[in-house]
């Protein structure tokens, strides 16, 4: 288990009493990893040896550890584990970390994944210190500064999540977890070059992937 003093703290936190219940009433995970973060990984030239992953490889990338934000049983944070990453997995869900532990377990790598149970909007990560930032299927705008503060020089921010256009087929979509026009890019800091920033599934989902300067 990997519930820890901040337990008490998100006790009757809404995120997480929602997504608890829909890990534990869903089927088991497939641990599939995000089409972003295989992307972000081949762009370090960082995917296990003999994968199945196409992609451009090792462009001077810096070492250092992977943080999978709003994992959930994530196959991202598992596929840069096994590619020789430590990866910082964070998420207000223990129930879906507990999946990831379990996961990591089996496949040997749990040495490898530090599981943070928290609530985003107050992680506040040591800044510069992680080569890879990866957000899926996740946005508060409040999270997004720290996040990308927390990337070393010469690493790579990658983001996606629902847009405005997607409250228009899900109008209980909450405007809060949705991006504006020209976000995430927008809102980086000025020593981030944007590598792609494409809209997906008819505009209804956005992704993003920026490197910051050495
Ligand atoms: C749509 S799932 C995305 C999971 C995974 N990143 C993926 O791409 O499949 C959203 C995740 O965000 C987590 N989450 C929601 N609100 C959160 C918050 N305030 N802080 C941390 N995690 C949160 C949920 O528990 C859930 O695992």
């Amino acid at each position: 288990m990997v519930m820890s003093a901040c337990e008490a703290r998100l006790a009757g936190h809404p995120d997480r009493l929602r997504w608890n219940d829909r890990y534990a009433a869903g089927a088991a995970p497939a641990f599939v990893p995000h089409p972003l973060a295989v992307r972000a990984l081949a762009e370090v030239g960082n995917l296990p040896a003999g994968d199945q992953y196409p992609g451009p490889r090792g462009l001077a990338s810096p070492d250092g550890p992977v943080a999978d934000l709003a994992c959930g049983p994530s196959g991202t944070a598992l596929l840069a584990a096994a590619s020789g990453r430590h990866v910082t997995a964070v998420d207000v869900s223990e129930v879906a970390l507990d999946l990831l532990a379990a996961e990591a377990r089996r496949r040997g790598l749990a040495h490898l994944i530090t599981l943070v149970h928290t609530d985003l909007s107050g992680w506040r990560p040591r800044p510069r210190s992680f080569a890879v930032v990866l957000c899926t299927g996740f946005w508060e705008a409040a999270v997004f500064p720290a996040a990308a503060a927390a990337v070393a020089p010469g690493g790579l921010l990658g983001w996606e999540a629902f847009t405005e256009q997607a409250r228009r087929v899900r109008p209980g979509l909450d405007h809060r977890w949705c991006l504006a026009d020209g976000e995430p890019a927008s809102l980086l800091p000025p020593d981030f070059t944007v590598l792609d920033q494409s809209d997906l599934r008819g505009g209804q989902r956005r992704q993003m992937l920026a490197r910051r300067a050495r």
